[in-house]
């Protein structure tokens, strides 16, 4: 099976499930639930989870035991970016090709769905824990762990504090707050979904720590490729708008170092993630191709 058959294959597997975890429209607050699950049933490449579950899978405890933890993940990366396109953010209308969930269902919906995305993540894993067979409650709490501190104000919402204040350089923009920013924004959830899927596997300490640091390059590597597509992609096959960084005078590694060094970053942060995990004694073939396949994605 060639390795995009194979990536749909855990997609449609992912998918599958998801549904099962996500809120019955009816009540009197069916217009959240709606808004929760429009945010989530509109495509997206679901990444973050296929990594969780590939790293459990590695680790020998299949990729089914992970599959709350995955779900954990995408509803949190989904939450983000309900937020992030939000008007006091950075205010875009499209999304996974459909208007985004403010533009749906205006803004205090969108806020809440948002709101409610996260802390269902928190009660699927919980429960998860909870039915976990005694053995492997410790390594569920791990992961948990991971996940809550990547997503939190220590990971990703610290970098988007970060992000949102370098509009119009308006907090100056050094290197080190640019590193800061990709590490925390996108590098703590990416790094997250490979570290959390290998605690939840049992894996010792070491390979969770590798696989955080193959992460981080791969986020650098995965936030650069997204400015340059800002710039040079295709709305209709990025699902969102082009030029949202520059309407929002944002300070980019692109807008700081120029396309062409932008390129070379992707590759070079890529290959270092690629190197970490090559450098395990695992089977790290599909995630290879994984990351190997992002380099040049255009959406
Ligand atoms: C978009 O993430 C936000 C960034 C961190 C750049 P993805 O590119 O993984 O978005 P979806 O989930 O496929 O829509
Ligand atoms: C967002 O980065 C990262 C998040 C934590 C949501 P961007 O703002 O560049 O992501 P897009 O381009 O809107 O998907
Ligand atoms: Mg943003
Ligand atoms: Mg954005
Ligand atoms: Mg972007």
């Amino acid at each position: 099976m060639d390795f995009k058959e194979e990536y749909n294959q855990r997609v449609e597997l992912f998918e599958g499930e998801l549904h099962n975890f996500l809120p019955i429209e009816s009540g009197e607050a069916k217009t959240l639930y709606e808004a929760m699950n429009y945010s989530v049933l509109n495509g997206g490449k679901r990444l973050r989870p296929i990594m969780l579950m590939e790293t459990c899978r590695i680790f020998g405890k299949g990729m089914i035991k992970a599959i709350p933890f995955a779900v954990a993940m995408e509803l949190i990366h989904s939450y983000s970016l309900v937020h992030d396109d939000l008007p006091a953010m950075d205010n875009d209308e499209l999304r996974r090709g459909k208007p985004t969930t403010h533009k749906a269902y205006g803004e205090a919906i969108g806020i809440l769905a948002g709101d409610g995305l996260l802390n269902l993540a928190y009660e699927v894993m919980a429960d998860a824990v909870i039915t976990l067979p005694v053995a492997d409650t410790l390594n569920g709490v791990k992961a948990m762990s991971i996940i809550s501190h990547a997503a939190g104000s220590y990971g990703m919402i610290g970098g988007q504090c970060a992000d949102v204040e370098s509009e119009k350089n308006n907090v100056p923009v050094t290197e080190n707050r640019l590193i800061y920013t990709y590490h925390n924004k996108t590098g703590a959830l990416i790094s997250a979904s490979l570290s959390a899927g290998a605690a939840l596997a049992g894996a010792n300490d070491n390979f969770v720590q590798e696989f955080r640091r193959a992460g981080v390059a791969l986020g650098d590597a995965f936030q650069i490729r997204d400015d340059i597509l800002d710039i040079k992609g295709s709305e209709e096959e990025l699902g969102k708008p082009i030029g949202s960084d520059a309407k929002n005078e944002k300070v980019t590694y692109v807008s700081m170092y120029g396309i062409d060094a932008a390129k070379k970053a992707v590759e070079e942060k890529t290959n270092k993630a690629l190197t970490i995990i090559k450098e395990m004694p695992i089977e790290t073939e599909f995630l290879v191709k994984l990351f190997e396949s992002l380099i040049a994605r255009e959406s």
